[in-house]
C-alpha cells in the first residue's frame, strides 16, 4: 500500500467520525511476557483496520510503548503543539510527586500559577489541595505528605482565562493522561471535578451524582469528589464535608 493509499483510508476514517486510531507497538507481539495494552478511552475502540497495520503504523504515532513511564511520556508530549491549548501557554504542566504513587489525584487544567510554574495545583486551589490530603491523613493517622502521592490534570497546558478543556482538548491529552495512569497503577484514583469525572469515566454525570461511591477505571477503582476551587466557594462550603468524606473513604482504602 502507497503513502498515498493510506492517507486516503486515513481520510475516509475521519470521514465517517473515527479521530484516533490506536496501534500496538511492534515489539508487543514479539515479546514473551504479557505487556499492558495502550489505554483506550471508554468512549473510542480501537479501529480495526482492514488493511495491515504495517502500513497504517507509518503515519500514526505509537500511543502506549512496552514499559512505558512516566519520562518517556513526558518526552513523548514534548515541546507540544497537538491542540490550540499550547498557543497560551508558557509552560506545560505534566504532573508531580512519586512515581509509585499509591493514590492518583487528577484535576482539570492548570491555572495562571501553576502555568507559570509549570507545577500542578500550586496555587490557591494546590494549597487547599495539600491541606485536604495532608489534613486529613494526619487526622486518620496516616502518615501522607503531598510528595508520597501524584498529582496531574486532563490537560497539560492551561486554557486562556481558566475555561473548561473542550472534548477535542481532552481527547488529545487524554491519551496521555491515561499512560500517566497505566504507569503508574496507582491502587486507587481520586477524580477532582466533573472534567476529571469526565475524561476517566466517560461520564456525563455531575459531581453530586458521581461522588462518594467507587468506581472503576481499567479495574482502577476511582472516587469522584469535589474539586477544590468549587469548595473554595463561598457559597459552597456545604460540599466540604462531602468532599472531606471522600478523601477519607479513599486514603482509609489505599493506606489501611
Ligand atoms: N486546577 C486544576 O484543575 N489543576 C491545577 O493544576 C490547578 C488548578
Amino acid at each position: 500500500m502507497t503513502k498515498d493509499e493510506v492517507r486516503n483510508r486515513l481520510l475516509f476514517y475521519q470521514d465517517l467520525g473515527i479521530k484516533t486510531i490506536y496501534r500496538r507497538e511492534a515489539t508487543l507481539t514479539a515479546s514473551p511476557v504479557p505487556s499492558p495494552q495502550p489505554p483506550v478511552p471508554r468512549s473510542q475502540s480501537p479501529v480495526p483496520s482492514p488493511q495491515p497495520r504495517s502500513a497504517i503504523a507509518e503515519l500514526v504515532l505509537p500511543l502506549a510503548p512496552v514499559h512505558d513511564n512516566l519520562s518517556k511520556i513526558s518526552e513523548d508530549i514534548g515541546d507540544c503543539k497537538r491542540c490550540r491549548l499550547h498557543e497560551g501557554r508558557n509552560r506545560i504542566v505534566f504532573g508531580s510527586g512519586n512515581e509509585q504513587a499509591r493514590l492518583v489525584f487528577v484535576g482539570e487544567g492548570p491555572g495562571a500559577d501553576e502555568d507559570e510554574q509549570g507545577l500542578p495545583f500550586v496555587g490557591r486551589a494546590g494549597q487547599l489541595l495539600t491541606q485536604m490530603i495532608e489534613g486529613t491523613a494526619h487526622k486518620e493517622g496516616i502518615p501522607l505528605k503531598r510528595q508520597d502521592v501524584y498529582i496531574c490534570n486532563v490537560v497539560k497546558c492551561r486554557p486562556p482565562e481558566n475555561r473548561t478543556p473542550q472534548p477535542d482538548e481532552m481527547e488529545i491529552c487524554g491519551q496521555f493522561l491515561f499512560r500517566q495512569l497505566q504507569a503508574i497503577r496507582p491502587k486507587a484514583i481520586c477524580a477532582l471535578g466533573s472534567t476529571a469525572a469526565k475524561a476517566i469515566l466517560g461520564t456525563k454525570e455531575g459531581v453530586m451524582r458521581l461522588r462518594g461511591r467507587w468506581l472503576e477505571w481499567r479495574d482502577i477503582p476511582v472516587i469522584v469528589t469535589y474539586h477544590p476551587s468549587y469548595l473554595l466557594r463561598p457559597y459552597n462550603q456545604n460540599a466540604k464535608k462531602e468532599a472531606w468524606d471522600d478523601l477519607k473513604k479513599v486514603l482509609h482504602y489505599v493506606y489501611d
